[in-house]
């Protein structure tokens, strides 16, 4: 099992690409179920991810060939059993997205439940509400979420997908997907706006789709007969360019992180502008000035987590790692996932302030963060670990790093190319793989 071993201390100075988003490409994968013609994609990270999603289109019958960096082709003969099996959905929960094309271009999809994993208990109601609506029969069985549509296909109807935290991200692409081939209009209310949203919408029409009004929260899909083949390049992942930035703004270097949307940004840089980092930022490009970490603290700054255009719960463990330097005390509200907090008792071992308010983290800034061995828990979680080592004093050894390969392509070297002090290292098998 593989660990970063991490000598904290220097500013990072460099660039950094924004590779192609996690959270976009996995459902557009999934979208290739929804046609036999060929699915051309660019700009797809190379992340495990992604890697456990193709095992799951083979396995329902996809061919898939790499043909290029970052390039696949994706052709999806329905000659296999319209299945996910549990031992491949328990590892990545966005497997769970292939139910939306299975249900409404076979009529049927067995797939197993999820599960919990280490940032909540995340149920699937609000999928299933919305299958039903679309005039999908559904059952569970032996762990199982098995859906029938009647023999001549999905009516299509009205789903309304609000979650008791906000609309569900999931739920909206997995009905979405489901709805494109429906007989008749589909209308999908309180959806979610997420940019990944827009951009499977995006994919789905250059299929021959009729959707329209993905990125509000009314989402109209008129069904058609069938789908075809198209090309399409999978949008700058938000997360992971979110993620660099405060890796500049942490260690006070001067980071500039190329190929982004900083439209897709917007909650993060107010965030950073009320701390007091300095950012520049162009159409496609964010720029952190350098500043003395010693000299000159951040200001703390509140953050609460919402959907989007609100602060994304995928940035709030860095943000945390961020607030643990800041001249003061910041609070830090998680709304979508009420306990994605287990990154907070390893900061702790870095000796960072922190206290737990039932939804709220209470961060007390210290003036310096010292090294020591931590666990990653979760994938963004694992990432903030990273940034956190890289401003420690000493050296931190972060251990299970195969969270952050889900969603992070080649984390250790983009940070050695701005200056990070960051290897690799093989060790031991210490612990079991946890879901994500
Ligand atoms: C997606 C993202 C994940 C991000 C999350 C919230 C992908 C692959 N993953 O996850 O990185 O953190 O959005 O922005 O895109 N809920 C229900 N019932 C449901 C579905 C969800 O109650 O049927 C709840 C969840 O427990 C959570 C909230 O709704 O509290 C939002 O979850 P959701 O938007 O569905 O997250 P995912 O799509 O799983």
């Amino acid at each position: 099992m593989d660990i970063f071993v991490i000598q904290g201390g220097k500013p990072l100075e460099g660039t950094v690409r924004t590779a192609g988003a996690k959270n976009s490409v996995l459902p557009i994968l999934a979208a290739a179920l929804l046609t036999e013609e060929t699915l051309s994609l660019e700009n797809v990270p190379d992340l495990s991810d992604v890697r456990t999603m193709l095992r799951i289109l083979e396995m329902l019958g996809a061919e898939v060939e790499h043909t290029g960096p970052n390039r696949l082709d994706i052709r999806s003969r329905p000659s296999a059993q319209p299945v996910a099996p549990w031992e491949l959905v328990r590892k990545m929960r966005a497997s769970f997205e292939v139910f939306g094309p299975l249900l409404g271009r076979r009529g049927r999809a067995e797939v197993s439940y999820p599960g919990g994993c280490s940032i909540g208990v995340r149920p699937v109601d609000a999928h299933i509400r919305g299958f039903e609506a679309l005039g999908a029969k559904i059952r569970t069985q032996e762990g199982y979420v098995v859906a029938e549509a009647p023999p001549e296909g999905l009516p299509g109807g009205e789903a309304y997908l609000a979650t008791s935290s906000g609309s569900s991200v999931g739920a909206t692409r997995n009905v979405m997907m489901a709805a494109v081939l429906a007989r008749g209009r589909s209308v999908l209310t309180c959806a979610a706006c997420e940019p990944e949203v827009v951009d499977l919408a995006d994919c789905l029409n250059a299929m021959g789709a009729k959707v329209h009004g993905a990125g509000s929260p009314t989402i109209e899909i008129q069904g058609v007969e069938a789908l075809h083949g198209a090309k399409h390049s999978v949008i700058p992942d938000r997360i992971e360019a979110g993620t660099y930035v405060v890796a500049g703004a942490i260690t006070g270097g001067r980071v500039r992180v190329e190929g982004c949307r900083p439209e897709h940004l917007t909650a993060l840089l107010d965030a950073l502008y009320r701390s007091g980092v300095g950012i520049e930022r162009g159409r496609d490009w964010i720029e952190t000035q350098p500043r003395d970490i010693h000299k000159e603290r951040l200001r703390p700054t509140d953050i609460t987590t919402q959907p989007y255009p609100g602060f994304p719960t995928d940035l709030q463990a860095q943000w945390m790692v961020l607030m643990t330097l800041a001249d003061g005390v910041s609070v830090i509200t998680e709304r979508i996932f009420p306990d994605r907090y287990m990154h907070l008792a390893e900061l702790l071992r870095l000796g960072a302030r922190i206290r737990r308010q039932e939804t709220a983290a209470v961060v007390e800034g210290v003036a310096s963060l010292s090294g020591a061995s931590i666990m990653a828990s979760d994938l963004r979680a694992s990432a903030a670990l990273v940034l956190a080592g890289l401003v420690s004093k000493g050296q931190t050894q972060v251990h299970r790093v195969y969270h952050i390969d889900r969603g992070y392509e080649r984390i250790e070297e983009r940070l050695e190319n701005m200056g990070g002090s960051i290897r690799r290292e093989s060790v031991a098998v210490e612990g079991q793989s946890a879901p994500g």
